[in-house]
């Protein structure tokens, strides 16, 4: 019989590098909780209808790589109900807010994530099936402040000092304004017209969008269109003044606080639902990412939870693609270090394996972290088995039974003690 696989594009995620994504979780958390950020834990699947009103028909992630599925009815009078893996969490967040009304409590709300996406991508390196997003979002009724421009400031300081905290090396903010709902449909008439002598000459991928959504030839990365796109009309000439305002506020508030930042006119992002600003920090090139060096992406959605038949909420957010960060730090890191357990108990003999186990017990009830041995290993086997996962072995012989002691071995020193079993807490905690 043919043994089963994890499916195409996801995986299995074994100690010890869990180790790794657990330390960057509990650093986002210890971060997110300085600025004021709650936990908010949505479904895993939502009704298909939210991401096609949310993140928009045309969108590449509604239109291609959504994992949907017909709902069969609970009962034959029920209809069935088209229900999708969410492939972002931002739909899920601000439908959450309208149920819950939120808004209502005239607060502005700041909610962060943690937890699995879902989208049909060709997999590589650093692009899965199911990936981890770590994301935020600040949303709330117009008077909490939630459209100001020290909002997305805040956000985007905050990242820089998470990136900073986590150790990523090198990592480069680009930022754009995508203009208000007003401004866009200006800019795409423009775009669409700059496009319509030129289209027939980009590649077929580009041709199209050209057609369905003419923004995203705009971070088109096809090597044979870049001057024909370089040359296409820039959104920052048709924002109007309150988003140009907005805009150089953000920007403003980045230096004043000394995030250093690139901005980019062609960042547009692949979701329909941004507004204003826009954000992505990539990595350089060799920090294990290969061609997918967007570590994380966000931006402005001012309009989102009217699209989705809320109040008015303006709202800003990002989303941390947890695996491209893991691997980068994974990267740049080199050696991967592992913490090792405090000790390794090694009884010598069948006959001590149960002073072994309460020996073990009482250590882990001080807080120690102990892996126990097996009573009919050998000695050099208990040896090669403990240096490999702890700092100290713990031998407990006949002899040490009877004298209440231990002999304790030191790996980093090679230093070997019998020491009475009441003082053997105090040297594994030093
Ligand atoms: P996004 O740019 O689609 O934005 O995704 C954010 C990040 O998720 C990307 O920068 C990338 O690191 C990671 N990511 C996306 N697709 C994959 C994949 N197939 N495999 C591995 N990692 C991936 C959003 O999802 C928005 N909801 C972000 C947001 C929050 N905007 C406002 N609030």
């Amino acid at each position: 019989m043919s043994s089963l696989k994890a499916v195409r594009g996801t995986r299995d995620l074994l100690p010890p590098d869990t180790q790794l994504w657990n330390r960057v979780e509990a650093t986002a958390r210890a971060v997110f909780a300085r600025y004021g950020f709650g936990e908010i834990r949505t479904p895993i699947f939502e009704v298909t209808e939210l991401f096609a009103r949310g993140v928009g028909e045309e969108t590449d992630i509604v239109s291609k790589e959504m994992f949907t599925w017909e709902d069969r009815a609970r009962a034959a009078s029920e209809k069935a109900q088209s229900l999708t893996l969410r492939p972002e969490n931002t739909a899920g967040v601000v439908r959450a807010y309208i149920e819950h009304k939120l808004g209502d409590t005239g607060q502005l709300q700041k909610l962060f994530y943690i937890g699995p996406q879902f989208r049909r991508e060709r997999p590589q390196r650093g692009r899965y099936r199911q990936f981890w997003q770590i994301g935020c979002e600040v949303l709330g009724p117009q008077s909490s402040g939630a459209e100001s421009p020290i909002r997305d400031a805040e956000i985007l300081e905050m990242l820089a000092s998470l990136l900073d905290e986590l150790g990523v090396k090198g990592w480069r903010l680009e930022v754009n304004s995508v203009g208000s709902a007003t401004d866009r449909p200006r800019y795409l008439a423009a775009l669409r017209e700059a496009l319509a002598p030129v289209k027939d000459r980009m590649c077929e991928d580009n041709r199209r969008r050209a057609e369905t959504n003419p923004l995203r030839v705009l971070d088109s990365k096809a090597p044979e269109d870049q001057d024909l796109i370089n040359a296409l009309p820039k959104i920052a000439d048709y924002l109007d003044e309150a988003s140009r305002d907005h805009f150089a506020q953000v920007l403003a508030a980045l230096d004043a606080c000394g995030v250093a930042y690139h901005v980019n006119p062609r960042l547009v992002r692949g979701l329909d639902y941004y507004t204003r600003t826009t954000f992505e920090f990539t990595v350089p090139d060799g920090s294990g990412l290969g061609t997918q060096n967007a570590l994380l992406g966000g931006g402005r959605y001012d309009g989102l939870s009217e699209m989705l038949g809320g109040p008015r909420a303006p709202g800003i957010g990002f989303a941390i693609g947890e695996d491209r960060l893991i691997l980068t730090l994974e990267a740049q890191a080199g050696e991967a270090t592992v913490a090792k357990l405090d000790a390794y108990i090694a009884p010598m003999g069948l006959g001590q394996n149960a002073a072994a186990l309460v020996l073990a017990r009482d250590l882990r009830r001080a807080g120690l972290s102990v892996e126990i041995g097996d009573g009919s290993f050998r000695l050099k086997k208990s040896f090669d088995a403990a240096d490999k996962i702890a700092r100290h072995m713990v031998i407990l012989g006949e002899d040490e039974i009877t004298s209440n002691s231990a002999t304790i071995k030191t790996f980093a020193t090679g230093q070997q003690q019998k020491v009475a079993i009441a003082d053997l807490q105090k040297i594994l905690h030093s």
